[in-house]
């Protein structure tokens, strides 16, 4: 299965999200591709850099294709040769989100419990109906930096609820630094040491939700 991690706007968790499934799903025994779709900055190959020079394990496959078509060809080409394909693109530039849901089966939209974040929804729906009118794939909203207290949480989740287009995703991550110091590390939150026992929680809720529900697709 495809999975992108996109966002018409930057700094919304996507390549930290991207990098934690991707080593948590290579330590439950999948095979697992990982493609840094950002020209920008490829903060999610220097993670993997970062990994591999500390000789960390489980090595995680990790490639830079950061020219649309290119995206597209190859994602198509290798497709049958993994189980599962995460796409980390860049905010902003649109074109590599545009070129990698022609090819994904699922888009994972992180979403910040903040209202600026939902104006960029608008634009964000634009790019998603233009790319199902070519390949149709489902949309998992995911609030990240969920706040500890207060209505924020549950604001941002009714208003992701009123887009048909959208699936709002029931568990959450939460706003919590470890996931900054696990990826300057090359490392999934699970792995990170000292232990942050919430986080992993909340990270294995997220990925067993996603999964559940990639689960009724096919
Ligand atoms: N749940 C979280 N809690 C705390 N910081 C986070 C969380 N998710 C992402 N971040 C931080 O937010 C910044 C942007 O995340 P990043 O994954 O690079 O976003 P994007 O790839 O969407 O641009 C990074 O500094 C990252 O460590
Ligand atoms: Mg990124």
């Amino acid at each position: 299965m495809i999975f992108t991690f996109g966002h018409t706007k930057g700094g919304v968790g996507k390549s930290t999200i991207a990098l934690n499934f991707a080593i948590e799903r290579i330590r439950a025994g999948v095979d697992v591709l990982l493609v840094d779709g950002d020209h920008r900055q490829t903060s999610l190959s220097k993670a993997i850099a970062i990994r591999n020079e500390s000789g960390l394990m489980p090595a995680v496959p990790c490639i830079v294709l950061d020219d649309a078509r290119a995206l597209r060809q190859q994602v198509a080409l290798l497709r049958p040769k993994y189980q599962d394909i995460l796409i980390d693109v860049g905010g902003k530039d649109s074109s590599a989100l545009r070129a990698a849901l022609t090819v994904t089966d699922v888009l994972i939209l992180p979403v910040a419990p903040e209202s600026v974040e939902l104006w960029a929804i608008d634009d964000l729906l634009e790019v998603i109906n233009e790319a199902q009118s070519v390949h149709s794939f489902r949309v998992l909203a995911l609030l990240n930096r969920a706040k500890p207290t207060g209505r924020d949480n549950e604001e941002t989740r009714a208003l992701i609820a009123e887009y048909d287009a959208l699936t709002m995703l029931g568990p959450s991550l939460g706003q919590r630094s470890v996931f900054g110091s696990a990826f300057g590390r090359g490392q999934s939150v699970v792995e990170y040491r000292p232990t942050n026992a919430k986080a992993i929680a909340e990270f294995r809720a997220v990925m067993h939700a996603v999964f559940a529900f990639s689960a009724t697709l096919s």
